[in-house]
């Protein structure tokens, strides 16, 4: 195991910023100087329970943030800091089995048990926008079609530079970054890893585009739909099962269908079973439902799905098999807390795998054209109640999360709901106002 004093004392690292992550998938930190940092790594960094958004209360003891040194990153941007994710206990030991990143590590350690290894990919969108948040930060990015637009993501040169440059001193093997369907929003392609790996990746990833954002003057949002009428931020997620006994792709089999094998459709079909109830986490904000059940945005497509189906290399279901060996699940967005959404992933594919789901049919249609001729596909819930209330009718899921986790879910995603309906809108006053 990294010793963090040592690391610090090799690297020149001057503040520690141990890390975790809450249930609405913010990151909160202490800020702790090397000097105390062989402490911190044995006995954790303290944070008071109410104040963590991990549904604690007031009356709870100190939760104890220990940082796992694997996952320590030195920022490429500020290099007299380390960035490390930490494992959430409580003061007195008990685990603390709500805090998302120990929700993936059981999920992680239940795929060891039954023989796999999954690995994902993700892709992170995000537009760079003004400040205040209020426009996109650059004035002439205003084309209909904007997508992979050569001259917009040269004016962004040197934002974009400076987080692949990171990406690459990290070892993260970046490959690719692109203006994406949106004014204003990119995308930038890293390689697959372990899902924990991704997920701390995913999120050290948002937080490197976030500061990166700020020292250049600007705003990165992840936000799922920032404009009406503009696509919004996806996160898909590229996903494959690994034998770890032979080291094998498990979802590879170049005899079947697409090149999935017979677990990967079992795995697939666990997702599209759970779609409805993970839908919570892949997409975990009222905000989320304007990005999927979006109409037709200015680029002529929403990128989105709305309906639960599959199909081979075409981007307007759900998910879509790419190739051999893996598939691409499109429905999360940028909001979905990295750590949950990769343990909802796991925990919905190996109950497939455990009951032999069948995904069902596969539409090579364009579901955009031609969705209506689908009248037998599940819709996604149509908002954020309909998902909390969907999650809430998966037993199966809620059991392979653990109900300590899914209580505590359910109860902050339900007083978020309420905060979000207690509001009076000016659509309620135009529309209402006369009658
Ligand atoms: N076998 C695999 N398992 C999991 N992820 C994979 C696999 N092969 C590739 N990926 C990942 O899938 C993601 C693909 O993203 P990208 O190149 O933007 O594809 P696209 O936009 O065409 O869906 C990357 O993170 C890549 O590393
Ligand atoms: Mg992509």
């Amino acid at each position: 195991m990294t010793d963090l004093t040592a690391f610090a004392r090799d690297r020149g690292v001057k503040y520690f910023m141990i890390s975790y992550t809450d249930l609405f998938g913010v990151q909160r930190a202490k800020l702790v100087p090397a000097a105390a940092i062989g402490q911190m790594q044995a006995d954790g960094a303290g944070f008071a329970g109410f104040a963590t958004w991990l549904d604690l209360t007031p009356a709870h003891p100190d939760m104890l943030a220990v940082p796992d040194a694997a996952s320590v990153i030195q920022l490429p941007w500020k290099p007299e800091v380390a960035w490390v994710a930490s494992t959430c206990v409580m003061s007195g030991g008990s685990a603390l089995d709500q805090a998302p990143r120990n929700v993936l590590a059981r999920m992680v350690a239940l795929a060891a048990e039954r023989g796999f290894e999954v690995r994902t990919g993700v892709e992170p969108e995000f537009f760079l926008l003004t400040p205040d948040g209020a426009a996109i930060s650059d004035p002439a990015d205003t084309a209909v079609k904007p997508c992979y637009d050569q001259q917009a993501v040269m004016r962004r040169y040197d934002v974009i530079a400076e987080i692949c440059d990171h990406m690459l001193a990290l070892g993260w093997e970046p490959y690719q970054n692109d203006h994406e369907d949106s004014n204003g929003q990119f995308e930038m392609n890293w390689k697959f890893d372990t899902a924990l790996a991704t997920a701390d990746k995913h999120s050290f990833f948002k937080f490197m585009v976030r500061s990166v954002a700020e020292r250049h003057g600007l705003r990165a949002t992840f936000m799922p739909k920032p404009f009406a009428g503009l696509t919004g931020n996806g996160c898909h997620v590229h996903i494959s099962v690994w034998d770890r006994a032979t080291g094998l792709n498990a979802f590879a089999d170049d005899a079947a269908e697409l090149g999935l094998s017979q677990a990967g459709r079992h795995f697939l079909g666990g997702i599209m079973r759970h779609a409805a109830g993970m839908a919570v986490i892949t997409n975990p904000t009222v905000n989320s439902y304007k990005r999927i059940n979006a109409p037709r945005t200015v680029s002529g497509a929403t990128w989105a799905p709305n309906t639960v189906t599959w199909t081979g290399n075409n981007r307007t279901h759900m998910v879509r098999v790419p190739g051999p060996g893996r598939f691409e699940l499109r429905l999360p967005d940028g909001a979905a807390n990295p750590y949950l959404l990769q343990a909802v992933i796991i925990a919905a594919g190996l109950s497939g795998l455990a009951t032999a789901a069948d995904p069902g049919p596969r539409h090579d249609i364009d579901m955009y054209a031609q969705g209506h001729l689908v009248t037998d596909a599940p819709r996604l819930p149509l908002n954020l109640l309909d998902a909390i209330r969907a999650y809430e009718a998966d037993a199966g899921l809620k059991a392979m999360l653990g109900a300590e986790f899914s209580v505590g879910y359910q109860k902050l995603k339900l007083q978020e709901w309420d905060s979000f309906v207690s509001q009076i809108s000016p659509w309620e006053r135009d529309h209402t106002l006369d009658v």
